[in-house]
């Protein structure tokens, strides 16, 4: 039997690596996102991956619950959930000039869209039958910026803080129904969502404020997402890793 593994924002950049990387490992995939072109995946077709594409807003009640209702019609489980469906500020403002329009939406894709997914696939996971060593895994990607200060994009900050709390308060709560919580940290990732800040952060690589000098890889994220929902990594729950090229070391 196969797992079966759900990845939000799977269409590109960090999900579609997670995506590619568990499909590699052999499980059923289910990609999440707003937009969903099936010529994207023409490589998931090539490497004979077995998947299901389903469109909808994280953000939104119904559109989860037809992605869990999706998955469960075609592979009658889940097994592994990555919350990976994220996004930026539309417009970088200044938090004295931060809009709650701007805080609403952020929020509510990044943070609330995580705490419902989860809470509608741990029910799920809850009364499937355990048939592997453990009965889920669920792994939220975060952000450096759940610690680091930018009162430029303030609202997501807060947004990706959110998930690091609800990463303890999920692991806290599940570890008796024997599913483990991650969250994976990364730092500064080549990315659509990062496309529009090349400039910066190649300037910042070069000042040295990275210890490994150089843009994340999307693959970095989905190699670290995949020990985390190996067997290998099973006495350990709540918990996060940084992916960030060292970032988070404070050096004099
Ligand atoms: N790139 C970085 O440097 C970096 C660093 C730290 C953390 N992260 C986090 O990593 C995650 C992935 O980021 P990325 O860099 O890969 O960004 P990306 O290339 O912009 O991908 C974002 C993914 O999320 C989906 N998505 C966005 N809004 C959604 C919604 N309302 N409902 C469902 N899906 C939605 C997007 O598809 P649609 O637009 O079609 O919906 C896309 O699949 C995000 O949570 C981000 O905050 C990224």
């Amino acid at each position: 039997m196969k797992k079966t593994a759900i990845v939000t924002g799977g269409s590109r950049g960090i999900g579609y690596a997670v995506a590619l990387q568990l499909g590699m490992e052999n499980c059923n995939l289910v990609i999440f996102s707003r937009h969903l072109d099936d010529t994207e995946f023409s490589d998931f077709k090539e490497r004979g991956f077995d998947f299901l594409l389903v469109s909808g807003d994280i953000s939104q009640k119904a559109d989860r619950e037809k992605l869990l209702s999706e998955t469960i019609g075609k592979y009658g489980r889940v097994d592994i959930l990555i919350n990976d469906a994220g996004v930026a500020p539309l417009e970088r403002k200044d938090i004295l000039e931060m809009t709650e329009e701007s805080f609403d939406r952020v929020l509510s894709i990044n943070t609330k869209g995580n705490m419902f997914m989860t809470q509608l696939v741990a029910n799920q996971m809850i009364k499937q039958d355990k048939v592997f060593s453990r009965k889920g895994t669920i792994v939220n990607v975060s952000s450096c910026s759940a610690v680091v200060s930018s009162p430029n994009r303030a609202e997501y900050c807060v947004s990706k803080a959110g998930i690091s709390m609800l990463t303890k308060l999920y692991a806290d709560r599940l570890a008796k129904e024997d599913i483990l919580v991650h969250e994976v940290r990364p730092g500064v990732i080549e990315t659509k969502m990062t496309s529009s800040v090349r400039g910066k952060y190649d300037n910042l690589f070069q000042s040295g404020i990275f210890p490994i000098a150089r843009w994340g890889k999307p693959e970095d994220v989905a190699h670290v997402v995949s020990f985390m929902v190996s067997d290998k990594f099973n006495y350990t729950t709540g918990d996060y890793i940084d992916v960030d090229g060292g970032f988070h070391i404070q050096s004099l």
